[in-house]
């Protein structure tokens, strides 16, 4: 089946960003002198290089990137048509590179807004890149239809930083406050000659909790805007699973990959799917399925500059796709399989 193409209105989709983030285009265009910004096209220009080249082209034209051809349909968007992108808003382009996939299968599937972008072989980069490198490449992407970015970055990592003293401060509160309880608590079982009550610092020691985990995603939220994301050591799964469970997690697998996750962009199996990618025709016999599992759900904790980006699997997803992956297992070609051309 096709994937399903949602194609975007002119209404504002839904930006899987921090709701924050509008409010802050709203001063948009306010800072950000002519240094900064040649600054920051340079370096989303490297970064376009070498994560999108391969299928938008170095000037987001048509037919332009060696993986353009090779892809399904819907093809990779014309980047250089004005009359097109200057319909969409900076925080619309940041939004759609920065997403979770969606399972795109009728039915069974996610559900899709109607004005929200969910091409699977479009990948998401919000797993991969900072939150500064996905807006340098906003910028670098509106140069190659005419335009500028005008949302401002600077107020973005502002807001961020002020969002981060806030909680900073209300967590310093919350423990003094959580101290000073404790202190009553104490005296007063000093003076009756008891144990100290917990219970009687219950409430002070819940707020206290909670605002540090409030404190947490500040920082994380910080961290992540000038650092790539980082995440945990993926754990060996346990693959080991019944037959009929194995085959039915394979059909799974076989759906995810396409519909939700665009493998196919990349990757061929037979003659259908891009080249950015080796060919997985024969990953059953030679790849090890938890190996599989452990590389897509974080391909760069093994290779930090792979051009495939952690796609946000979830763990199901991995298993069925590994599943899938194992059921590859076409004969030996006559001529040795093309290798990948972007290694
Ligand atoms: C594997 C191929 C592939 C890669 C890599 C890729 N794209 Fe795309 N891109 C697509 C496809 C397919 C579409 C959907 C085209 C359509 O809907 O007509 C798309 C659409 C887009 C759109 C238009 C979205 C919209 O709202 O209609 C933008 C902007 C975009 N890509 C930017 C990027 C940027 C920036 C990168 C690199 C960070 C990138 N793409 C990497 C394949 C790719
Ligand atoms: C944007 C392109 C892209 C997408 C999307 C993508 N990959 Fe990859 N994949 C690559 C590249 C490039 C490599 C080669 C790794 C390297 O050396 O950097 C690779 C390597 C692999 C390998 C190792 C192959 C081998 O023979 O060593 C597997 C397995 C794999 N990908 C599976 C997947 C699966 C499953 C998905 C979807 C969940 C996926 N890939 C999505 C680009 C992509």
């Amino acid at each position: 089946m096709t994937a399903a193409r949602k194609r975007a209105t002119t209404k504002i989709r839904k930006l899987l960003l921090a709701g924050a983030v509008v409010a802050v285009g709203a001063v948009a265009g306010t800072a950000g002198c002519a240094l900064f910004q040649s600054e920051q096209v340079a370096k989303g220009q490297k970064l376009y290089a070498h994560y999108c080249m391969h299928c938008h082209g170095e000037h987001g034209r048509q037919n332009e990137g060696y993986n353009w051809g090779q892809m399904p349909d819907p093809r990779p968007k014309d980047l250089s048509n004005q009359g097109e992108m200057s319909t969409f808003k900076d925080e619309e382009i940041y939004g759609t590179i920065s997403r979770d996939m969606k399972d795109t299968t009728p039915e069974v599937g996610d559900k899709i807004g109607d004005d929200e972008f969910a091409v699977p072989t479009m990948p998401t980069f919000k797993y991969t890149l900072s939150e500064e490198e996905i807006w340098a490449i906003v910028a670098y992407v509106r140069t190659l239809h005419g335009m500028s970015l005008t949302f401002n970055v600077e107020g973005r990592k502002k807001e961020l930083q002020d969002q981060l003293q806030a909680a900073q401060q209300k967590a310093d509160q919350t423990k003094q406050a959580l101290e000073a309880a404790e202190k009553k608590a104490e005296d007063e079982a000093e003076k009756k000659g008891v144990d100290v009550d917990d219970a009687a610092t219950a409430k002070e020691q819940e707020a206290n909790a909670a605002v540090a985990k409030e404190l947490e995603a500040a920082k994380t939220a910080l961290a992540n805007f000038s650092s790539k994301p980082k995440f945990a050591a993926v754990q060996r799964p346990d693959l080991t699973m019944a037959e009929a469970e194995a085959a039915k997690q394979a059909e799974t697998g076989k759906r995810l990959y396409s519909n939700k996750y665009g493998c196919n962009a990349c990757h061929q199996v037979g003659d259908a799917g891009g080249i950015v990618g080796p060919a997985l025709d024969r990953a059953g016999f030679r790849l090890n399925s938890t190996w599989v599992y452990r590389w897509i759900k974080y391909p760069q904790s093994m290779k930090p500059e792979t051009r495939m980006p952690n796609l946000g699997i979830s763990d199901p997803d991995a298993r069925a796709i590994a599943r899938y992956l194992a059921t590859l297992r076409a004969p030996k070609p006559e001529k040795p399989i093309e290798k990948a051309s972007a290694k």
